[in-house]
């Protein structure tokens, strides 16, 4: 899981330059981010939403009135580690009578009560499409009184606010394009703490790449739990789409007509996307990809499991085939383009047969990278509710180890496929192994790093490839 903080202060200010009421108070706080791209994102809107109301940030917790944690609730580990975090947080008390604690995202949801009157360690809990009510909680603090808003949204995209870019680079962004998710996978909690899916208007989302452009960024990923199901027709859900007139439905934009729309009106400008789901990716959007050479050839395209019987009792809407298939196409797309994936070890019902079907499925593949679990029941969840935990700890860390080591293989496979070539490269940061060279992505989503010389962040270098490990791209700068 991801843990990531805090601010420089100029950047907080050149987004937010004319709302920033510093007069009005000078109270502080500080926000930490867990889990998702998308929580990291939603921190930024939250940033956006308390500068207004006079709070300046600082990326020291001892100075803070206010502490944030914005949570993420997808596995019972992320929500261990996050109710650590805020235990010893809430020891500063001691010394500041006057801090606040707040809880934000998707715990908010699921353990209100127990953080406000069981265990009375937070004094806010937002849940992820209440955070326009911040100001109004902040002022129910103030009083001394708890504050929490967890309702759910079917509209809410915060698709008018502009995210204060904390922690960033200057040169990569995210865009969120959609909130909440429809495809009800039996282990996952998402729908139940993010809700319904909706999309976000793309005049907003046009409105906020083209800020991103005037300040120098080089790179955007659009983000959603599931970007292929993007579809605007004026707002609201998804599910509701069947309803409305034909003449709407003519002019509903889908997502290869807004990655399209995004290729074509910013044609400098790096375009990622993530997650893509296997059941929603049209060959609309490949072909999308293939004609337009800023869209970067990666697709993030969890699959879970290769077994079918797993595929169907996680209610994944494709088969094994199907997502073959689908990988199939892409390669006849863009024989470039690398795909990442998603993979779970141990759920219920998961045999030696199952599992070793998964591993032949990635044997098929070879994904460049991979995100890979232990199953983890979370209640409330339909595989909560009606499936056994049945994998043992040790069967599940055993066939986890071994997808892990085959990805670790399949990764330096790919990584060494480079080996003599030259790659286009976006500079992020410094590498953290050495001061004189420089860290970024090619376009396939592969860390590459290289000697410094001349170049700074934000350019963008052909790098002629000569050693690599299996996460890494070693070279020198051609040009
Ligand atoms: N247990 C383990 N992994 C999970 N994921 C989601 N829910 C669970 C769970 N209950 C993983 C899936 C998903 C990624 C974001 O997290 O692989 O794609
Ligand atoms: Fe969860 Fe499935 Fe939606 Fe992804 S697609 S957020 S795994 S329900």
């Amino acid at each position: 899981m991801q843990k990531k903080s805090h601010y420089l202060e100029s950047q907080v200010k050149f987004k937010n330059k004319s709302s920033l009421n510093i007069s009005k108070s000078l109270k502080k706080f500080y926000i930490e981010s867990y889990g998702c791209q998308m929580n990291f994102s939603d921190s930024e809107v939250v940033s956006s939403i308390i500068s207004k109301e006079g709070y300046v940030p600082t990326t020291t917790l001892i100075e803070a009135d206010l502490i944030l944690l914005n949570t993420c609730s997808i596995r019972e580990k992320a929500e261990t580690t996050v109710r650590k975090r805020l235990k010893d947080l809430n020891r500063l008390k001691t010394n500041n009578k006057n801090l606040k604690v707040g809880v934000l995202g998707c715990m908010a949801e699921r353990l209100k009560n127990k953080f406000l009157e069981q265990e009375k360690i937070v004094d806010l809990v937002v849940g992820p499409d209440a955070y326009r009510d911040i100001p109004n909680l902040l002022k129910d603090i103030e009083i001394g009184k708890n504050a929490v808003n967890v309702i759910l949204s079917k509209e809410e995209t915060y698709g008018d606010i502009s995210p204060v870019r904390i922690a960033s680079n200057g040169v990569t962004a995210f865009v969120s394009i959609t909130r909440g998710c429809d495809n009800m996978c039996t282990f996952c909690v998402v729908p139940f703490t993010r809700g319904r899916e909706r999309s976000r208007d793309p005049i907003s989302i046009l409105d906020e790449i083209q800020e991103l452009v005037e300040n120098n960024f080089k790179e955007i990923t659009l983000l959603g739990q599931n970007v292929d199901s993007y579809l605007w027709y004026g707002g609201g859900l998804k599910k509701d789409f069947k309803k409305i007139s034909d003449l709407r439905k003519k002019t509903a934009i889908n997502f290869a007509k807004l990655l399209k729309l995004i290729a074509r009106t910013f044609p400098k400008l790096r375009v990622r996307f993530s997650t893509s789901n296997p059941q929603d990716m049209s060959l609309d959007v490949l072909k999308t990809m293939s004609e337009h050479s800023n869209i970067c050839k990666h697709i993030h395209l969890p699959v879970q499991s290769g077994s079918d019987k797993i595929l169907g009792l996680m209610n994944r809407k494709h088969s094994r085939q199907e997502y073959l298939n689908l990988i199939q196409k892409i390669r006849e797309y863009m024989p470039d383009c690398s795909i990442s994936h998603d993979m779970i070890a141990g759920f219920p019902g998961e045999n030696e047969k199952d599992h070793q079907l998964t591993l032949d499925l990635m044997e098929q593949v070879k994904y460049e990278f991979g995100y890979m679990f232990k199953y983890s029941e979370r209640p409330g969840t339909l595989a909560y509710r009606k499936l056994k935990d049945d994998v043992s700890e040790i069967t599940k860390k055993r066939r986890l180890q071994e997808i892990v080591d085959l990805q670790q293989k399949h990764s330096l496979y790919r990584t060494r496929s480079y080996i003599g070539k030259t790659v286009k490269v976006l500079i992020e940061k410094e590498s953290k192994k050495s001061k004189n060279q420089w860290c970024g992505r090619n376009e396939q989503n592969t860390v590459v790093v290289f000697d410094k010389k001349n170049f700074k962040i934000g350019d963008f270098v052909d790098v002629l490839i000569s050693n690599c490990t299996s996460a890494t791209l070693i070279g020198n700068a051609v040009k």
